[in-house]
């Protein structure tokens, strides 16, 4: 399988592990629109197909045209694989700022998956649980109100979910959730309460998960992290994550 190949899957993976609520096929694009979650996943342009019949200038306007009539801003999605080409240098002489670099790594499953220290247990529910959304809230210092929106978006994932809860010693201290799309595990919604960081558990979360998707079918894992967040990209480093590609959100600037 080419690069390019396997970037287009890992983003097509990656998009349906954050369903947007409406979607609109603008010329072979993916606008994504979720009013209620402001993440920019499930909030922008996926460009990674083109259909060359419209031209650009017309897309790009009807991109506009679809954000400017939900009161938010166009904005794109840009990896490696986006079409066309010369879509950034279209949307920068438009005036689009780059936002939000992210970072996406993989590794095999293989390498990951390995039995729990002592004292730890997961548990893996195919919907999230009372105990997974009380660990994720904490871990993530999120707000009670972040759950129901979220929970909304979990139900239309199409293909196989996992949300791991991981305790220590009986306590819950992570949660981490897994969507297999074919061969590929996407790992989000990693978290460890901060009472309970560097020691371990965030590490055994994700390898737990790598299990369950080794069980299932799965051979290789992705995740995408935002290159500041230095305790993520130490962990995904640790457990042997290494770099594939970077993605940015292109933004129109109404000034
Ligand atoms: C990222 C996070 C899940 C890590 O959880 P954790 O349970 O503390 O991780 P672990 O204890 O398993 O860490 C394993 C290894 O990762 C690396 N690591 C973890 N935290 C680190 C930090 N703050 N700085 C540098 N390296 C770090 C270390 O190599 C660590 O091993 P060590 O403690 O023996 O040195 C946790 O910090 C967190 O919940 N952050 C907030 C939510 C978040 O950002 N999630 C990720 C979104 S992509």
């Amino acid at each position: 399988v080419s690069d390019r190949a396997r970037i287009a899957a890992i983003e097509r993976a990656a998009s349906g592990s954050v369903p947007a609520r409406h979607t609109r096929d603008i010329g072979g694009w993916l606008a994504r629109h979720t009013p209620e979650i402001p993440t920019k996943r499930a909030n922008s342009v996926l460009a990674i197909a083109h259909d060359d019949a419209q031209p650009l200038e017309d897309k790009l306007a009807a991109v506009e045209e679809f954000y400017a009539a939900r009161d938010m801003p166009a904005r794109y999605q840009l990896s490696p694989v986006s079409e066309p080409g010369e879509i950034r240098a279209a949307l920068t002489a438009r005036g689009y700022l780059t936002e939000a670099p992210t970072l996406v790594q993989s590794c095999a499953l293989s390498a990951l998956a390995e039995s729990l220290p002592a004292g730890m247990t997961t548990a893996i529910t195919a919907v999230p649980s009372e105990t997974w959304w009380e660990t994720w809230r904490a871990g993530r210092r999120a707000s009670g109100r972040a759950g129901p929106a979220v929970g909304a978006l979990f139900t239309r994932i199409e293909t196989a979910t996992a949300f791991l809860t991981l305790a220590l010693h009986g306590e819950p201290t992570s949660t981490a959730m897994g969507v297999l799309d074919g061969p590929w595990l996407g790992v989000f919604n990693m978290a460890t309460l901060p009472s309970a960081r560097r020691r371990g558990a965030g590490a055994a979360a994700l390898r737990a998960l790598a299990a369950w998707a080794l069980e299932h079918g799965g051979t290789d894992a992705y995740l995408q992290v935002d290159g500041d967040n230095t305790p993520a990209v130490g962990l995904y480093e640790t457990v042997g994550f290494t770099p594939v590609y970077e993605y940015v959100y292109l933004t129109h600037t109404s000034t």
